[in-house]
């Protein structure tokens, strides 16, 4: 028997030192020490030793026991320590990688020109007010001194709906009637911004969609050097200090006299270049004082009563400030045009 107990002893020494996880250390401890291990199940058999057999037979168990337990001891400790740095090694974090960029949302560059024009108008003293997208012929045009069968009508392409008269606004002029028709006989200060639309063959310069920002002042005593002197105030808060600006003479139905307003170059300053033609000078908006019949649709009595007006195109302002060569980029939401803003 104590032949069987050297055995299972050397036995057990060499397969605890096979035990590579901790899992199989467990295991084993179970089989050979455990209350049906190998080496418990011989203190069982004691009582077939004789006498003088069994203190010595006792203490060889007892023995084998204590060397077995603490070197299955040792080795949990070593494996524990093995099984935990590999854990660390395999979920470290590499604090010395690069950081992964936020992905971060931005505004549309023509939002970003339209919330600049409307700072600039609002201090000067001008509210945004809103009007409707879809309108009718008679606010369009109309109301506007844009009779019927008048040629002006030629200089708007327009959308109509299936409902005779309703139609998609061509610009944002109709909102200066609503204004008017509101805040009559009040003086007026506004500034009247939105999407307007054209039945237009899309081309580089021209979409069927953009944005405009209308202007109206109303009031008595409001002269052509009113509207000069504010528009030129804007220029200059817009596109920088020293700009220079100049009127040109126009025609538009719904004002008299009328003008386009230029400023000089904001690419080249005046000297020349491929944005503005060569002519050093770029066109930002039409103007003109406010026409006496428009003013008396609107409620107001034209002998007492002046106004100007003027209109300007956001996307065109951004297309001249950021070299932008294509209108169409605006609106086909292409992120790797948006994502340079
Ligand atoms: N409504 C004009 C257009 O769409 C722009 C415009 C010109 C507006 C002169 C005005 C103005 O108020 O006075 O082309």
């Amino acid at each position: 028997m104590l032949a069987e107990l050297e055995n299972l002893h050397a036995q057990a020494v060499e397969t605890l030192e096979k035990a590579n996880t901790t899992a199989v250390l467990e295991d084993w401890h179970r089989d050979t020490l455990g209350r049906r291990g190998s080496i418990y199940l011989l203190t069982r058999q004691i009582g077939q030793l004789s006498a003088e057999e069994r203190p010595v037979f006792g203490q060889r168990l007892n023995a084998a026991k204590d060397e077995l337990e603490a070197a299955y001891e040792q080795r949990l400790a070593i494996l524990k320590a093995a099984e935990l740095k590999h854990k660390m090694a395999s979920t470290a974090i590499d604090v010395t990688l690069p950081g992964r960029s936020q992905w971060r949302g931005r505004l549309h560059p023509a939002t970003r020109t339209l919330r600049e024009i409307y700072r600039i108008w609002g201090d000067m003293g001008f509210q945004v007010y809103r009007s409707r997208d879809v309108e009718t012929d008679e606010y369009n045009f109309e109301l506007l001194n844009i009779p019927q069968h008048h040629p002006a009508r030629d200089m708007w392409d327009t959308f109509h709906t299936t409902t005779p008269g309703v139609i998609l606004r061509t610009h944002t002029s109709p909102g200066q009637i609503h204004a008017m028709r509101e805040y009559a006989p009040e003086p007026i200060r506004v500034i009247l911004p939105g999407m307007c639309y054209r039945y237009e063959q899309i081309t580089a310069r021209s979409e069927i969609q953009f944005h405009q920002v209308e202007g109206l002042a109303v009031g008595k005593n409001i002269s052509l050097a009113d509207l000069k002197g504010t528009l030129t105030d804007f220029a200059r808060r817009m596109f920088g200090a020293n700009r220079k600006v100049r009127f040109r003479a126009n025609y538009f139905p719904f004002t008299e006299p009328s003008a386009e307003m230029d400023v000089e170059c904001i690419l080249c300053g005046g000297e020349g270049c491929q944005v503005c033609k060569y002519a050093g000078w770029l066109e930002i908006l039409g103007c003109g004082m406010v026409h006496p019949t428009v003013l008396r649709n609107g409620g107001y009595d034209p002998a007492v009563y002046s106004g100007f007006a003027f209109g300007m195109g956001p996307e065109r302002i951004t297309m001249l400030k950021y070299g932008i060569q294509d209108i169409r980029y605006f609106w086909s939401n292409d992120l790797r045009f948006l994502e340079q803003f």
